[in-house]
């Protein structure tokens, strides 16, 4: 079996990279792979490597992820988000090959508070959003077998992510102030990729298992809840480290102060109710999905 993995440096086509190698011949491409495209801005270029490979499974983990930025400049947002993943789509189509593609929370307005079901409807609040709801589209419009896997708050071990970022300002200032009104469930790439492989194997084998999914960890929190687990597991991992030399620098701000999304502007708005209910995808693919607690501190543990 052939796949080919788009976007493979980003934290989810990262961790996809080692997930998905034990189910065949794995082509991983990035936007600036030499000898075949990899870059979601080159439409033509795409179609040209998909039928050159001619993979049983597409993946697709790349995408316009800087949601502020997005606003500045819709239109590349949108060929990313959703011209291309169409693309693959009809490419996929074409060979009848099963495309994997991750999309967002984002796609909802955050009404509410009730965790939202595949079947709810989407009405995104800013660009990032619009354009991946756009991608979603095109994709079910083009007709492949799919698997389209909204997830929220990606994290992972490698690059920057929220948690390193507040474990430096933390120790560069007095206070931290994070907003508190958002909620959601931070999922690590890790456990993204592994229960995307799983979930394709099973597709593969039983393709009426194919669609749109939820896919997070369990449980939820806000911004601030989350910075201040990062906050305490520091605090408690440096107390760990008895001999002082070897202790990482201590935090000046101890604790993060809650703040609301009003009180922090940005040029994109956000939904403040980012909760996924993700029942369907464990019951269609017996999976479990952990506590979001178990995966930070498994990245904590490396990062730290
Ligand atoms: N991050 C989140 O919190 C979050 C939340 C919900 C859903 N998602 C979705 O989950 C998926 C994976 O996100 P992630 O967190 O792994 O994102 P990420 O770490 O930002 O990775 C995105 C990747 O896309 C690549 N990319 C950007 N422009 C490209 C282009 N023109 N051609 C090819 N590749 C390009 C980036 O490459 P460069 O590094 O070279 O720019 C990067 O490797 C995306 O579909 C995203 O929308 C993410």
């Amino acid at each position: 079996m052939k796949i080919l993995l788009f976007g493979k440096n980003g934290q989810v086509g990262w961790e996809l990279q080692r997930s998905l190698a034990p189910l065949g011949e794995l082509i991983a491409l990035d936007r600036h792979s030499v000898d075949m495209c990899g870059d979601l801005g080159n439409l033509a270029g795409l179609a040209a490597t998909v039928q050159r490979v001619r993979p049983d499974v597409i993946v697709n983990a790349a995408a316009h992820t800087a949601v502020d930025k997005a606003e500045s400049e819709p239109e590349v947002a949108r060929t990313l988000n959703a011209l291309a993943p169409g693309v693959l789509a009809r490419e996929a189509a074409s060979l009848g090959a099963l495309l994997v593609h991750f999309s967002t929370d984002y796609v909802f307005d955050g009404s509410g508070q009730r965790p939202w079901a595949e079947s709810d409807a989407p009405a995104p609040l800013n660009v990032y959003g619009q354009t991946k709801l756009e991608g979603e589209q095109l994709i079910q419009a083009a007709g492949p077998r799919h698997l389209i896997l909204r997830t929220s708050w990606v994290y992972a071990a490698r690059g920057g992510n929220f948690a390193r970022t507040m474990l430096r300002l933390a120790r560069e200032r007095d206070s931290l102030n994070v907003i508190d009104d958002q909620w959601g469930a931070p999922t690590g790439a890790e456990l993204i990729a592994d229960a995307s492989a799983h979930a394709i194997r099973q597709v593969l084998q039983c393709p009426a298992d194919a669609g749109l999914y939820h896919l997070t960890a369990s449980g939820e929190t806000s911004w601030c809840g989350y910075a201040n687990r990062v906050l305490a597991t520091a605090e408690s991992s440096r107390a760990a480290i008895k001999d002082e030399s070897l202790q990482p620098p201590p935090l000046k701000a101890r604790i993060a102060s809650p703040i609301a999304t009003s009180a922090y502007p940005t040029p994109a708005r956000r939904p403040l109710n980012s909760r996924l209910d993700t029942r369907k995808l464990q019951t269609t693919f017996g999976l479990t999905l952990p506590p979001w607690q178990a995966g930070v501190a498994r990245m904590l543990a490396e990062t730290l």
